[in-house]
């Protein structure tokens, strides 16, 4: 019988917890802000996958292109014999490296971790049945505080895809590839997704689209509020806002209130007041340039071996080894 392990390092009530302390410091901070790991309940991350077929969201279909590229060249100069995945999702993309990990043969078994455990058993069905004799071990883990959980036994690439280091800002990012460079031995990889700097006339629709689906994902994050710390956000008098910061290359996500409110979390004992018009930060979106990202990685202990890109240079996929530091 092929296996099947799911691993919780991060259960319901931990991320609840984690929730009421980010949301009690970011809630009464000047500017207010969030961390973004809280969109991602089970309707977050749908909402999500909807958002990655939106005629204006690029950067799934650009990545998408160069891993069908580049996959099969991947497996050779991996050899991997463990694929980790970090925020995997719904790991829609990562099965065109799993098919050519497979065909070269060295393929042991794939890591998929996620915040959101909806996301992550939903991924680990529907893997188990396309791919029912590789041997799967999902972990629910916070990939910021938990990458000493990844398992090691074999040649490892860590994919980190979709561009999500683009939701650390530049003072995040490096203490997050130092530690995961730490958790690896020279010689193993790291594929990584970033989005690149561009006309912010294809860079803002992307993320706020003509559908509004983004701007409900958004919002998402007050509907967590609500249920989880007994909040009573009215999600409908925040509209959605993203703009580009010419300045930070990132796209910013806000919610701005369109009245004055207090809005009462009750497990919090917390009075939020919002004057009109008041903003808060939900997430950014760091945009790259070459050699910036190629810098950040030397300085974490990796170093490029390949730089790729789609066809119309919207996307990048590094391949990078760990070097001895
Ligand atoms: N890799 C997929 C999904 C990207 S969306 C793709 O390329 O389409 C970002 C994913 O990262 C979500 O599944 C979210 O649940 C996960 N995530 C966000 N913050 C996280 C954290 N701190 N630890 C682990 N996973 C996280
Ligand atoms: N990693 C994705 C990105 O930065 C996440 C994302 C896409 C996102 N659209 C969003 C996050 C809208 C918040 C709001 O592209």
């Amino acid at each position: 019988m092929p296996e099947l392990d799911l691993d919780v390092h991060l259960t319901e009530e931990d991320l609840a917890a984690a929730l009421r302390e980010d949301a009690r410091s970011g809630l009464t901070a000047t500017p207010k802000r969030l961390p973004p790991k809280y969109f991602y309940d089970a309707r977050g991350s749908a909402l999500f996958e909807e958002i990655t077929r939106l005629p204006e969201y690029y950067p799934t279909r650009a990545e998408r292109e160069i891993l069908a590229d580049r996959a099969g060249a991947i497996a050779r100069i991996t050899g991997a014999k463990v694929l980790v995945e970090l925020g995997s999702g719904s790991s829609e993309k990562t099965r065109l490296l799993l098919d050519a990990l497979r065909e070269h043969g060295t393929l042991g078994s794939f890591v998929p971790l996620d915040v959101s455990g909806a996301a992550l058993r939903d991924a680990l069905g529907q893997l188990h049945a396309e791919y029912p004799d590789l041997h799967l071990h999902g972990i629910v883990a916070d990939f910021v505080n938990h990458l000493e959980v990844l398992p090691d036994s074999g040649t490892r690439l860590v994919a980190f895809l979709g561009g999500t280091i683009g939701n650390f800002t530049p003072a995040e990012r490096a203490p997050f590839l130092a530690a995961l460079r730490a958790r690896l031995s020279p010689g193993e990889w790291l594929l990584l997704g970033a989005d690149l700097v561009k006309d912010p006339a294809v860079l803002v629709p992307a993320y706020d689209d003509a559908a509004g689906v983004t701007a409900q994902f958004n919002r998402n994050v007050l509907h967590v509020l609500n249920r989880e710390l007994s909040a009573d956000f009215d999600p409908g008098s925040f509209a959605h806002v993203a703009l580009w910061d010419e300045a930070e290359e990132w796209i910013e996500m806000r919610l701005r209130a369109t009245r004055p409110m207090t809005v009462r979390v009750a497990d919090l004992d917390l009075d939020v007041t919002f004057a009109g018009g008041e903003e808060l930060r939900t997430e950014v979106s760091a945009k790259f340039r070459r050699d910036g990202l190629t810098a950040e990685l030397a300085t974490a202990g990796f170093a490029v071996r390949d730089w790729w890109t789609d066809r119309a240079g919207r996307f990048a996929l590094t391949l990078a080894v760990a070097v001895a530091v």
